[in-house]
């Protein structure tokens, strides 16, 4: 094991908005040194995992990652067994839980939970989805996935389709895309658009968008579906989920139309918006982003420890 002087060690990892492009590059290229790679070199170091909202891919991505690097994970995957229940702050939390491990990782239903954490801890924090706004490491395993599949991060035409409003994967990769030069489609109903202050980002870094309702006014000439689930838990009233909630499917006869060149992303978990009918797809990424998910977590956790491969 090699310990480094590296630009990203002890640093936190909590919005997008904080990494520039080279250092996203950056991360992404170490991370293809991580595809297959089992050695111990995060021996004695702990990860925290704090998840306050359910999850499967990420909890146990970042767990599967921690162990292959021979790391030791702590940590609770459900809030009600912890004493959070009991009325305690996430802050006096993290204060505490710091004392326990070298690295947190937090989902939270809140908005700004995960800078929160940061802001009370000198430990880096990594931001595991906090409510509506961000989840950085899937935009980090969504572009590598992009550009395992395409070749590249430019020169795309992307559409995004489902719930624009509500989906912090798409959120994330959005405004992260801004640093790239890409045509984006944002296909999405009425009632679930894109939140104005992403528009105002996408308009004040020169990015080309159209925003439609109609999936098939624009879809014929894209590079890559990106879909999302509508975000039933985010919903304040369940009859406006119920007008939305079957709104865009994508079947393999949709594709067809489309074109068979098209890459079909999903960060899952998926309900109805993909057909199972597509998994066998030639342009079916969504498995391989979640297979990604710990290649490139893996790096994230060495970089943010301080440790080289
Ligand atoms: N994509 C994603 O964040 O999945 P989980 O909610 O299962 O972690």
């Amino acid at each position: 094991m090699v310990t480094v002087t590296h630009s990203f060690a002890g640093r936190d990892l909590i919005s997008m908005r904080d990494y520039k492009r080279d250092e996203l590059l950056t991360i992404l290229d170490e991370a293809t040194l991580y595809e297959g790679f089992e050695q111990p070199i995060l021996a004695g170091k702990v990860m925290a995992s704090l998840f306050f909202e359910p999850s499967t891919r990420t909890h146990l991505s970042f767990s599967a990652a921690m162990n292959r690097l021979g790391g030791g994970v702590l940590g609770f995957a459900d809030a009600r067994v912890s004493s959070t229940a009991k009325g305690e702050s996430l802050a006096d939390t993290i204060r505490v839980v710091e004392n326990y491990c070298d690295i947190v990782l937090i989902r939270h239903p809140m908005e700004g939970a995960a800078r929160l954490a940061a802001d009370n801890t000198s430990l880096p924090v990594i931001n595991a989805g906090d409510g509506t706004n961000q989840h950085p490491t899937q935009t980090l395993l969504d572009l590598y996935t992009i550009r395992q599949k395409r070749g590249r991060l430019d020169n795309l035409k992307i559409a995004f389709i489902g719930d624009l409003k509500y989906s912090r994967t798409v959120h994330s990769l959005i405004e992260t895309l801004t640093h790239f030069d890409n045509e984006l489609f944002l296909v999405s109903p009425q009632s679930l658009r894109m939140p104005p202050e992403f528009i105002e980002e996408l308009d004040a870094r020169g990015t080309v968008y159209t925003e439609d309702e109609d999936f098939f006014s624009i879809a014929s000439d894209v590079d890559i579906i990106y879909t999302t689930r509508i975000q039933q838990e985010r919903f304040p009233d369940p009859i406006e989920y119920e007008k939305v909630k079957n709104a865009y499917r994508i079947d393999r006869a949709a594709i067809s139309k489309i074109g068979d060149h098209v890459t079909i992303m999903h960060p899952l978990p998926r309900l109805n918006e993909i057909s199972t009918d597509l998994d066998d797809h030639p342009g079916a990424a969504y498995f391989d982003q979640a297979r990604n998910g710990v290649t490139v977590r893996k790096a994230v956790l060495a970089m943010l420890l301080g440790v080289s491969r």
